[in-house]
């Protein structure tokens, strides 16, 4: 039912107030909902902080009401969420865009390097270009205007494709990619959002792994609990404090590292495992390599 994939804290209740449906925010906010049983006391009188917005309807001969509640700061909170994304934006597009202009500084001097300063300065448009990629797939993803979930792939192909198209810049950083699990393995997502988190994950090992390591990509099944992507390297890893900080959008850990990115390829990544109602996590160490597991429910045959 649409109402259950709403953002909104939103119930419908029938005309003895007993429960019909609840969106999943519904439930994370209020305790006790359960269809056939009334409301809790004090939900519709506007009790508890929530401000109820309330929309009769007739149904089959029958009258039901949706019921709106949102939380008071709810907005505000999520207002601010909106502003400091855009200012982060405008933030990381700026360092490129300054080092752009730098280069076209320099490329003015008299015995410049014009091909080398030409190739530096395609570099940082490639930067400006993936960025804003990442942005507008990020946005898409969270308006819905991207359906995420809808679909079930066999995900062990696909990760074999996308470690095909990187295999070239993985060997140039010295990094093996092995892919292990068995074909038919089906995760709860369609073809084009598996290659997306593989591509993140793939990239991430051979940008920040270190030559000489190995990332692993494995798919298992568990037929009681689930299915799990997992990416696991045993490259230079980070430190144990900042693991639960790198699916935040824009979060680069150990900014020193020459390397550049976006900050957004894991935020992407966990967007869709939770939108597929899985979850992601990052374990290792410093010197102790990355393992980020993705955990799906098991897919009905
Ligand atoms: N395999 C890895 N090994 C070490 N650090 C990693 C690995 N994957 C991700 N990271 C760290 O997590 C940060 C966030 O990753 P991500 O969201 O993909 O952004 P980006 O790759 O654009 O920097 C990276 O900047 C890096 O510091
Ligand atoms: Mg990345």
């Amino acid at each position: 039912m649409l109402i259950e994939e709403s953002r909104e804290i939103v119930v419908v209740i029938d005309s003895d107030r007993r429960l019909v449906a609840a969106s999943r925010r519904a439930r994370e906010a209020i305790e006790g909902l359960e269809e056939g049983t009334p409301l809790p006391e004090g939900i519709l009188e506007g009790g508890e902080g929530h401000v109820p917005f309330v929309v009769p309807y007739e149904i089959n001969g029958q009258t039901e009401t949706i019921v709106y509640l949102s939380e008071p700061g709810d907005l505000a909170a999520y207002q601010e969420l909106r502003a400091g994304f855009t200012a982060s934006v405008s933030h990381e597009l700026r360092t490129p865009l300054a080092r752009l202009l730098a280069l076209l500084d320099s490329a003015e001097l008299p015995d410049s390097n014009v091909p080398e300063l030409i190739e530096l300065a395609r570099r940082e448009v490639r930067q400006i270009g993936e960025l804003i990629d990442d942005v507008l797939f990020l946005s898409e993803l969270e308006s819905g205007k991207e359906v995420v979930s809808l679909g079930i792939s066999a995900a062990v192909p696909l990760l074999r494709e996308v470690a095909d198209e990187l295999a070239e810049s993985a060997e140039r950083a010295g990094v093996v990619i092995e892919i292990e699990g068995a074909d038919e393995t089906e995760l709860p997502l369609r073809p084009r959002m598996i290659r997306v988190i593989a591509r993140n994950l793939i990239e991430n090992a051979i940008r920040y792994a270190g030559p000489g390591a190995t990332l692993s990509l494995s798919v298992t099944s568990d037929a009681g609990r689930g299915v799990d992507l997992t990416a696991s390297d045993d490259g230079a890893g980070v430190a144990e404090h900042e693991l639960a900080r790198l699916f935040e959008r824009f979060y680069r850990a150990d900014r020193a590292r020459t390397s550049r990115g976006t900050g957004l390829g894991l935020a992407i990544t966990k967007h869709i495992v939770t939108s597929a109602d899985g979850d992601v996590i990052a374990s290792g160490g410093e010197g102790q390599g990355l393992t980020v597991r993705c955990t799906f429910p098991a897919v009905d045959a």
